[in-house]
């Protein structure tokens, strides 16, 4: 048996730890099994990986950060994602390769046909069944995340870099719209909650690998 894969996406300060937090509180409510896990990180390697990425001191090139991303990811699928759908689980991930086609893509330039091929070649094809976008004004969400201390490499690229990632997000949400549940951040809590949480249980359980 397959089990059910959900990914969360946005712009910095959206809220999405959150509410991936609310949300595995009503799975395991709900008795069912499941693996919670990040990106990057969720390994050893990731971790580490993290923390190389995201140390605002450093100075990294595009395809460089691109390629940090993808071995954290690959990681992460071989060791943690497949085994978990594997063993029928939900896994719930704080972001995924969405996040590099709009950072790296839309956000860095980098070109999108190297980035896909990258991809699909890092996850086997591994897909989510459902992600939650949750979309917000940078403006507001970079507000939201200066409120948790000092700024992290990501989160001090300029407004316009953060502009063109939450286009990015709507464009690729766009293109996807079977897979995507698009929300708006700025809703209260608890109506996010309800909305994911109707969104997981109508979800159809088949890990797509294609
Ligand atoms: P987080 O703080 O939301 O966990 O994400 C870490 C940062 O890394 C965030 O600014 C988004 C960025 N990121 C990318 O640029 N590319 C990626 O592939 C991923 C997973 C995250």
């Amino acid at each position: 048996m397959s089990g059910l894969f959900v990914t969360f996406e946005g712009p910095e300060g959206a809220g999405k730890s959150t509410q991936l937090a609310r949300l595995v509180e009503r799975l395991w409510a709900d008795g069912l099994a499941c693996t919670v896990t990040r990106e990057p990180g969720g390994t050893e390697l990731g971790s580490r990986v993290r923390e190389v990425l995201l140390d605002p001191s450093l100075t990294i090139d595009p395809l460089p950060e691109f390629l940090l991303y993808s071995a954290s990811r690959a990681q992460l699928v071989a060791n943690v994602i497949r085994p978990a759908l594997d063993r029928g689980e939900v896994v719930v991930c704080d972001r995924y390769a969405d996040s590099s086609l709009v950072y790296q893509g839309a956000g860095r330039g980098l070109d999108a046909r190297l980035l896909t091929d990258i991809t699909r070649a890092v996850t086997g094809g591994q897909m989510p069944d459902l992600t939650v976008l949750l979309d917000l004004d940078p403006v507001i969400g970079l507000e939201r995340a200066a409120r948790r201390g000092q700024p992290d490499r990501l989160e001090q690229a300029d407004l316009a870099f953060h502009r063109r990632v939450r286009e990015g997000f709507l464009v690729l949400a766009g293109l996807n719209p079977s897979r995507f549940l698009v929300l708006d951040a700025i809703l209260a809590p608890e109506v996010l909650e309800e909305r994911i949480w109707h969104a997981v249980q109508s979800c159809p359980h088949s890990s797509s690998t294609s």
